[in-house]
């Protein structure tokens, strides 16, 4: 009855015959198993924080009525300042790690999971032995010890697993973190802090109607990513922002399997952006809305001031359109096969649209309003909010009147912007090709292998490097196209510039007031026929280190490279 989703899998795996599945998914066959021993505390290491982070089966209050299976990171802080480990009070995400520049971290993760494991820290630079690749996956019951040194500036980093094959399932099931780290350049900003330095995790989850969370393997959900038929935040169904009329920081982070995000305040409010993926911008940006693909996040800076007390501002994913050229829907190719149940299944539950669908993924989509619309666009997306539509996110409530004294800073940090011509390649830029095909999610044609990695896939220690993303921009895209939020493992990178194909302008033009490309980033949304042009560094560590579409279903699908830094 209330089992955890990997079990549900296991039983279907049974029920449907191992030989049945291993013809659609070969790669079940050839789970990763770790060659070496796991990483275990090591002498010569001297740790400022010591925690122990367990995966565990939880049975967790998400909804009013029965509680719900999930798998939850539980943290336990073992030497190191008070509040290095931050429970969110009622959510089922793992605690935030509250982490500085230069510590010496030490996190003993133990597995107690009923399947293979392995935790990776987004947007942290450390060893590749550190980096939670899937080939260190540990089994239940064991322990893997991770040891690093805080390199990164202040930033919004996060944790997650990060196995072979069932990335998308373990972190839909519950595992994902928060990692804030700090440092003095943010220390002496004076930011908003403390209950005024709110995390605020995306993610979106289907629900049964015993409360227990729905997940579809189907080959047509995983070519077009999971979406769920609510929007969780922290892990938390209902959520309302209680606030006093001054100044917040709010730490958005998309935590979501596939759900991209247009958010802007429903009063048309510009948005206050001081930082991103890696930390603090030079100086605060506005946008109109901001697009936030999975894995990306955000650092708003918003004056409640002058709102009136019992007053309400609601946050909303805004109208756009992907344009899908390649014929995902039109051919209807996808559909067929015992598909159709699945997909119509949650499609009516979810009680968050306003005003019926607003448009779906495809241009056959757009403008069919009303009841016939949504149910459409919920079968096609298979979710109650299909991707693009118009609804709400966070519902912020203005409690109290409060004065204080804090104004937005002008200058936040210093950025110095990488020169092209320093590059090794500036003449011949890395290009990475994104491709859809049936059963199937590329890079450069190649689908992710173990111990596999490519000549134009090798990178010199210490080498900047010129790379581009290319979403159908220059010619063969496959069967369809869908926007890919590209993530490079390592270093932060800068973005250098995007193009857009011609004939794909009006779809980006929904979009494209939305990216915050100022600053650091490890995550690069790439929309179908655009390319998105990045200059990254590859220091100080050895080792492979991934790249991979965030799109948790599209990784696992094998939409996932390494990179061989030597
Ligand atoms: Cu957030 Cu390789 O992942
Ligand atoms: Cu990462
Ligand atoms: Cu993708």
């Amino acid at each position: 009855m209330n089992e955890p989703v990997d079990l549900k899998r296991r039983r279907l795996v049974q029920l449907t015959g191992l030989s049945a599945v291993a013809a659609t998914f070969p790669q079940f066959l050839f789970a990763a198993t770790a060659t070496s021993p796991p990483h275990q505390a090591s002498f010569d290491f001297h740790p400022d924080v010591d925690l122990e982070l367990t995966a565990r089966p939880a049975y967790f209050p998400i909804l009013s009525g029965p509680r719900t299976n999930v798998w939850k990171f539980y943290g336990k802080l073992l030497k190191g300042p008070e509040g290095s480990v931050q429970e969110i009070p009622g959510s089922f995400l793992g605690p935030i790690l509250r982490l500085k520049k230069g510590q010496k971290v030490r996190i003993r993760f133990h597995n107690e999971v009923p399947a293979e494991s392995v935790v990776h820290w987004h947007g942290l630079h450390v060893p590749a032995e550190m980096d939670g690749h899937p080939k260190y996956a540990i089994k239940q019951g064991e322990t893997f010890v991770y040891e690093f040194e805080i390199m990164n500036r202040a930033g919004p980093y996060w944790y997650h697993p990060h196995p072979h094959w069932v990335t998308a399932r373990q972190v839909y099931s519950g595992l994902a973190g928060l990692m804030l780290v700090t440092d003095e350049e943010e220390q002496a900003l004076n930011l908003p802090s403390g209950d005024y330095d709110v995390p605020i995790v995306l993610q979106d989850r289907t629900f049964d109607s015993r409360n227990q969370l729905s997940y579809s393997d189907h080959m047509m959900t995983r070519m077009r990513g999971f979406l769920g038929d609510q929007i969780l935040i922290n892990g938390q169904a209902g959520f309302t922002l209680p606030v006093a009329t001054r100044a917040y920081r709010l730490r958005l982070l998309n935590g979501s399997n596939s759900r991209i995000y247009k958010l802007g305040w429903d009063d048309g409010t510009a948005l206050t952006v001081i930082g991103n993926d890696g930390g603090l911008l030079q100086k605060p940006e506005t946008r109109p809305y901001i697009m936030l693909a999975p894995g990306e996040r955000v650092d708003l800076w918003v004056n409640f001031k002058g709102r009136q007390v019992g007053s309400e501002l609601v946050m909303r994913s805004l109208p756009f359109t992907v344009s899908m050229h390649g014929g995902m829907m039109g051919g209807g190719g996808m559909m067929r096969g015992g598909e159709r149940g699945g997909m119509m299944g949650g499609g009516m539950g979810g009680g968050m649209m306003r005003g019926g669908g607003r448009g779906g993924m495809g241009g056959g989509m757009t403008g069919r309003g009303g009841r016939g619309g949504m149910m459409e666009g919920g079968m096609m997306s298979g979710s109650a909010i299909p991707l693009g539509s118009d609804y709400p996110v966070l519902k912020v409530r203005i409690l109290r009147e409060e004065s204080d004294d804090s104004a937005l800073p002008q200058r936040l940090s210093s950025i110095t912007r990488y020169r092209l011509k320093d590059a090794v390649n500036s003449e011949q830029p890395k290009t990475i090709t994104l491709s859809m095909r049936r059963m199937s999610a590329l890079l450069n044609g190649r689908s992710y292998k173990m111990n596999d990695v490519a000549p134009d896939e090798i990178m010199a220690l210490n080498s900047l490097q010129l790379i581009e993303f290319d979403n159908g921009f220059e010619g063969g895209h496959g069967m369809m196209m869908m926007p890919h939020p590209m993530h490079i493992h390592g270093l932060q990178f800068q973005i250098v510039k995007r193009s857009i194909k011609p004939g794909f302008e009006k779809a980006y033009q929904s979009v494209s007031e939305g990216f915050v490309d100022e600053g650091w980033k490890d995550v690069a949304l790439v929309m179908p026929g655009e390319k998105v042009t990045l200059l990254k560094r590859f220091d100080d560590f050895k080792g492979s280190f991934m790249y991979h579409c965030h799109n948790l279903e599209h990784e696992d699908l094998g939409m996932m490279r390494d990179f061989l830094v030597r």
